[in-house]
């Protein structure tokens, strides 16, 4: 059996970064087959790309002054040869090469994922197969998906599903792509809700759920505990639902569409919870121009946009959690880095104004793997406590 802290550490030497433009979006993929992969079978692919999140248009604003051309239409002679008579280590060779020169980020390897995904078989083992000769239909859905990787589309969406912590999830524009820092998130709450004082289980609430990553990982690694994951966006809450029945957890999950508001949550029943995880919005509104074309024309963007100053949804939950909180729970949050420093202090701050923000008491604030601040807890402490 492989301990958390084990996961956690061949998580982070496995790990192959996608995006670097942004410190805090990076994507990675586990090396190692998940231990959910079938083995080999045909798989099938969409006949389309990834759709957009949104319209040019709407992207207008974002999009302005930038000068990526993702006209699939111009793609150059080698996309007119047939390469069904190509041995799996030329073709590999050669969309490398091809997206390199058309300057998509983490080339080669996006081809490694997208060719292990053709084959249905682990990225690890593609060196095994160097010499063998794709199908012409394997090499159809091959250039159909390596176009879309022309055009910026996240390898995470062309190839449908992408694995987060120990399991593997669906994944499906517009909702959010689990980042490996997150999975950090999911072992600090794992490793709670194993060490819960008293017989029974903590009661689990996620806000911004997304695909379901954090609830799912946590429900896979602790079977007795019961969750409710709630997300403002239907395809979320749609994904969650199916990767819960994917992953055979969906007895143990409640799953919402609602948004967190300054009004209380109606959408959940009348109790309190034990533990709120939420990996929310946190990035400047300014900031969003300035992401990879994989996020910015792909993820939808509310699930990034944290407003003026990053936070305004991160006060948002501080305040409802500290309405939905039991006594001595615990909020585990991932935040931008230089919300580690500021979130304490504006907590401080409202308290003075605010009483019923005074039950919450911050904890700590713990590094990522880059040595960055970001995952910060606070504790709901008796009123009379508050100093
Ligand atoms: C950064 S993503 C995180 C998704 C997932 N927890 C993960 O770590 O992969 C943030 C999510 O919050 C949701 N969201 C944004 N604003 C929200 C709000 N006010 N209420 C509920 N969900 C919200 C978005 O739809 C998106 O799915």
């Amino acid at each position: 059996m492989i301990s958390t802290n084990s996961i956690k550490i061949l998580n982070v030497v496995k790990r192959v970064t996608f995006h670097r433009t942004s410190q805090v979006l990076q994507q990675t993929r586990n090396v190692a087959a998940s231990p959910l992969r079938p083995p080999c079978h045909t798989k099938s692919f969409s006949s389309s790309c990834p759709r957009q999140s949104v319209s040019p248009d709407d992207h207008h604003s974002l999009t302005a002054g930038t000068s990526e051309n993702f006209s699939p239409t111009d793609r150059g002679p080698y996309f007119q040869n047939s390469l069904s008579e190509q041995s799996v280590g030329a073709v590999v060779r050669r969309y490398a090469d091809e997206l390199q020169e058309r300057d998509v980020p983490e080339a080669l390897l996006s081809v490694q994922h997208i060719v292990a995904s053709v084959l249905d078989c682990s990225r690890a083992s593609l060196e095994s197969k160097e010499g063998q000769v794709l199908s012409p239909s394997q090499s159809e859905d091959l250039r159909r998906l390596i176009t879309c990787r022309l055009e910026r589309a996240p390898v995470q969406y062309i190839i449908g599903d992408w694995d987060f912590h120990d399991i593997t999830l669906d994944v499906r524009p517009p909702v959010f792509i689990p980042r490996p820092e997150t999975e950090q998130l999911a072992d600090d709450v794992i490793r709670c809700v194993k060490a819960w004082p008293g017989a029974g289980n903590p009661r689990l609430l996620e806000l911004c759920c997304g695909s379901g990553a954090i609830t799912l990982a946590v429900l896979r690694a602790c079977p007795g505990v019961e969750a409710t994951a709630v997300d403002r966006s239907a395809e979320a809450v749609s994904l969650t639902a199916h990767n819960a029945v994917k992953l055979g957890v969906q007895s143990r999950l409640t799953v919402k569409q609602c948004e967190v508001t300054e009004e209380p949550l109606v959408c959940l029943p009348l109790q309190r919870y034990d533990i709120i995880v939420a990996n929310p919005p946190y990035v400047p509104t300014a900031h969003l121009r300035d992401l990879a074309p994989e996020i910015r024309l792909y993820e939808d963007l509310r699930a990034l946009d944290g407003g003026p100053d990053g936070l305004t949804v991160i006060k948002l939950i501080l305040r409802q959690a500290a309405n939905l909180l039991s006594e001595e729970g615990l909020l585990f949050l991932e935040v931008d880095e230089r919300h580690g420093r500021e979130l304490p202090l504006w907590l401080q701050e409202e308290q003075e104004r605010n009483q019923s923000l005074r039950c919450l008491q911050f904890v700590s604030v713990q590094k990522d793997f880059s040595g960055r601040d970001r995952f910060i807890r606070f504790r709901r402490v008796l009123e009379h406590n508050y100093s």
